[in-house]
């Protein structure tokens, strides 16, 4: 079934498997770039092959058009493509410009179920002023100031968290130390306790699951995806019972007594929340600190650098870190009025998908944007999005919980030796999956 613009409203076709941009008549005449950004052996790759490619066509073609993903979590051949923004200022412009580059039709690369996107993306895939009411009734959670208040929280969590790690034999990085903290300052926040956090970290995971072939294990992509959201919302509708009894201060409970238009949230609505919420503040970190730290290993120099004065340099050191690991790989929009970017015509119903690995490898703006360097300022990486109405609302509590681990693991375990991470197969979120490291554990330095 293909729309035309015209016909097209914001809401969802139950009937359709997937969530369908409109499309227009000169789509499906486009010649597809020879890069082919699409193609599972694309994303086989790392993270350094995927730069090959980057490279050129930001010199040369820096808004490609592509074809329809090779394997799509539900094929549709109707799918025409999508053009490719690798470019660090286009990737600023398409993020910034709301009004043209919609949110509606689904912000993800492949194109979803739309079960899924109404339960998992909740005000990620919406746009304003739904967006906007929606996001503002959690912001209040995420400001400088409240992370400011929880600092000393993250902190304690953090050492202990090292500090248990520290005493076994041989750790895992990412499940001994790089997974917790993330999800623990997450649920805490939300009003989830420590019973589900198991439950919700699995279902996480699974979510970002999608284009792993040895993650999925035969299972349907979709269904993972659809049972990974059907477990938070069960675990959200029993909280949202509770908390109408016994309020509590949590977001939970901001949310079951928050109203729009004179309405309260319903228990689906909530669920879609914490579905997102649990994807956009788990994962996400954990792999920004793994990659962080397999970093330190591979560029000892730096390392020294950061450690000869961690307080005075960890500031700048977080930015570079963000940047290098550049895990949030792409987001997508769909145009909705003709458009020109850095000279390519794009047409209403045309997706636009922004490869923000791409943007902050931009010799345009990074000086020798291949070297890791921890004083490199400024670093005004995309890996939070372009600015923008979606700009991502956990930035500082992420940075506030990778500064906590660094310190840790600086003060702990100052001789780390990261191993070779195993990483998550995807077009999505760049991910370890595993990475086996060593340590020579020492006093705890200083005073504390
Ligand atoms: C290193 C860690 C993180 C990275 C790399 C990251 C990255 C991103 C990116 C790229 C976006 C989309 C921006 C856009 O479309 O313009 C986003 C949105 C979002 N992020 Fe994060 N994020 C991280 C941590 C977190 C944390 C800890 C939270 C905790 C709540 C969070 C919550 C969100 C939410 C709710 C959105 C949707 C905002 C909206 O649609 O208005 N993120 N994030």
């Amino acid at each position: 079934m293909t729309a035309t613009f015209d016909d097209a409203d914001l809401s969802f076709d139950d009937d359709s498997d997937v969530v369908r941009a409109p499309t227009n008549d000169v789509a499906a005449t486009r010649e597809h770039d020879p890069i082919n950004l699409s193609a599972d052996a694309f994303w086989d790759e790392d993270a350094t092959a995927w730069e090959r490619s980057f490279a050129v066509l930001r010199r040369e073609r820096p808004v490609s058009w592509q074809p329809r993903l090779e394997t799509q979590v539900i094929p549709d051949e109707d799918d025409p493509g999508y053009f490719a923004v690798t470019r660090h200022a286009d990737i600023v412009e398409v993020s910034q410009r709301n009004d043209v580059f919609v949110s509606g039709y689904g912000v993800m690369l492949d194109l979803l179920p739309p079960m899924f996107i109404e339960m998992g993306m909740s005000f990620l895939s919406m746009d304003d002023p739904r967006h906007d009411v929606l996001r503002k009734l959690v912001s209040a959670a995420f400001t400088p100031k409240q992370i400011k208040r929880i600092e000393d929280d993250i902190a304690a969590r953090a050492k202990r968290i090292v500090t248990e790690a520290a005493g076994k034999p041989e750790i895992d990085f990412v499940h001994d130390i790089a997974r917790h903290l993330p999800v623990e300052m997450f649920c805490d926040m939300f009003g989830i306790p420590p019973e589900h956090h198991d439950a919700i970290e699995h279902a996480a995971d699974e979510i970002t699951a999608f284009a792993d072939p040895e993650l999925l294990a035969g299972r349907d992509a979709a269904d993972v995806q659809l049972m990974g959201s059907l477990a938070i919302h069960d675990i959200a509708e029993v909280l949202c019972a509770e908390r109408r009894e016994n309020p509590k201060n949590d977001l939970i409970t901001s949310l079951v007594q928050a109203t729009v238009d004179g309405e309260h949230l319903t228990d689906y609505e909530i669920g879609s929340f914490m579905t997102l919420l649990s994807v956009a503040a788990t994962d996400t970190t954990r792999h920004t600190l793994t990659f962080g730290v397999k970093a330190l290993t591979d560029f000892p120099e730096q390392r020294a650098w950061l450690w000869e004065d961690f307080e005075g340099r960890i500031g700048t050191s977080i930015e570079e870190f963000l940047r290098w690991g550049s895990v949030v790989l792409t987001f997508r929009r769909t145009c909705v009025e003709p458009y020109t970017l850095n000279g390519t015509e794009i047409l209403p119903g045309d997706k636009v998908v922004m490869m923000y690995i791409s943007g902050n490898r931009d010799e345009e703006v990074f000086t020798s944007p291949g070297t890791f360097d921890l004083q490199r300022s400024p670093n005004p990486h995309v890996v939070f999005g372009g600015g923008g109405s979606h700009f991502c609302l956990g930035n500082q509590l992420a940075k506030s919980m990778l500064r906590s681990l660094f310190r840790e693991i600086h003060l702990q375990m100052p001789d780390i030796v990261a191993g070779e991470a195993k990483l998550l197969r995807t077009n999505f979120l760049r991910g370890a999956l595993e990475m086996p490291f060593t340590t020579n554990v020492e006093e705890v330095h200083g005073d504390r």
